[in-house]
């Protein structure tokens, strides 16, 4: 594995070669650091799975640098996908359509739907030019852990499974991409991002994605409860932090009660915050309760506080508007649905 400065032209020279010859590459985006392949060579995306240790049911997103380009792997376009290409691309906007025949199955994990997205990085739209194919990319980290923004996560995720790391510095949205299924004249939210409802419902009629229900098979497997998760025990709160510190003295007196010991904890904060005792460190996503920066930092903090050797991470709720309901969608999956109070820790 190696990590060059993708502002380089001759990075982007070894990236191309590395992708010809059947290698996976990292390349950042606006939202996350994507790991990708050809997205026409078979051998080259089970590479891609492999890396990750991604179930193979799992369908990866494929990068493309022209709306002509997506036109390529759906089969016919609908007028509203003209109209979300024309407007949100390149964005952190992904169309999931019916696939064209030529559309590897293992890319869609056998689904006769592929999804399709115009990144909003030179860095990703120069590479997938000069390789002239599309790249199929999935976020550059294991599977089920939380997605990379910067090559820093990537090595720390992937490591030697990688070819090659092109650095392009943080990521700028930091949230990964809208999921949006068009099926006759209407929108699919399969995962919440940075394009909001609202700002899709501009569009077209949009609707939460049917398989909401814990029984019914998932629509997109991206919706399953746990993902986006950090290794360490993860738990949201059910308001802040400030007005939680006697739930959290009850806590702490559980924990102690079962190991002997009282807990490290880490709280992922947010907006001003009153005395944080207790703690063992802090990471406030905006002090001044910005919601574009709160997705921006949520990753990399994160990670942060899961290098630390907590017992467990609190993290404080973000309002649900605009770029706030993608940060929610990510905090409750990171928690596997766990919300703070008595006996969660047990
Ligand atoms: O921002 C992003 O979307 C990043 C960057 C690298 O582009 N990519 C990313 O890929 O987050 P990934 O694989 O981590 O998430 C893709 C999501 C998954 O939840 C997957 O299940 C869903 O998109 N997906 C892919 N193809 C689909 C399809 N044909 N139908 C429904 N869901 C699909
Ligand atoms: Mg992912």
């Amino acid at each position: 594995m190696k990590v060059v400065d993708a502002s380089l032209p001759e990075s982007i020279r070894q990236a191309v070669d590395v992708l010809r010859g059947g290698g996976v590459v990292a390349f950042p985006t606006e939202t996350v650091y994507g790991l990708g392949a050809d997205a026409t060579n078979e051998k080259a995306v089970c590479r891609v799975f492999e890396a990750k240790k991604r179930p193979t049911f799992d369908p990866l997103i494929v990068h493309v640098a022209s709306v002509e380009q997506a036109h390529s792997l759906w089969q016919g376009v609908p007028p509203a996908a003209e109209s979300l290409a024309r407007r949100f691309w390149p964005g952190p906007l992904t169309i999931v359509l019916p696939k064209a025949a030529s559309v590897l199955d293992l890319v869609t994990a056998g689904l006769p739907t592929v999804a399709v997205r115009m990144p909003r990085h030179d860095v990703a739209l120069t590479l997938i030019k000069a390789l002239g194919r599309p790249i199929a990319a999935p976020s550059a980290n294991v599977f089920g852990h939380t997605s990379p923004t910067s090559a820093a996560h990537v090595m720390e995720d992937l490591g030697e499974a990688v070819d090659l790391i092109l650095d392009g510095g943080p990521c700028s949205v930091g949230l990964e991409s809208t999921v949006l299924k068009i099926e006759r004249g209407t929108g699919f939210l399969l995962r919440p991002g940075a394009v909001s409802a609202d700002e899709l419902r501009s569009i077209l009629p949009v609707e939460d994605a049917p398989g909401k229900a814990p029984a019914a098979p998932l629509e997109s497997p991206g919706q399953m409860e746990s993902h986006y998760a950090p290794w360490t025990r993860f738990v949201l709160l059910p308001k802040k932090f400030k007005e939680f510190t006697g739930e959290f003295e009850e806590m702490r007196k559980e924990w102690e009660a079962m190991k002997g010991l009282p807990p490290r904890v880490g709280l992922l904060s947010f907006g001003r915050s009153g005395e944080e005792l207790n703690l063992e460190s802090a990471q406030n996503l905006s002090v001044s309760g910005d919601l574009v920066e709160a997705a921006t930092n949520l990753f990399q903090a994160m990670r942060k506080l899961d290098k630390m050797h907590l017992d467990f991470i609190l993290a404080e709720p973000v309002p649900e508007k605009g770029i706030g309901e993608a940060i929610m969608d990510r905090l409750r999956r990171a928690s596997g649905g766990h919300i703070a109070g008595k006996g969660t820790l047990c």
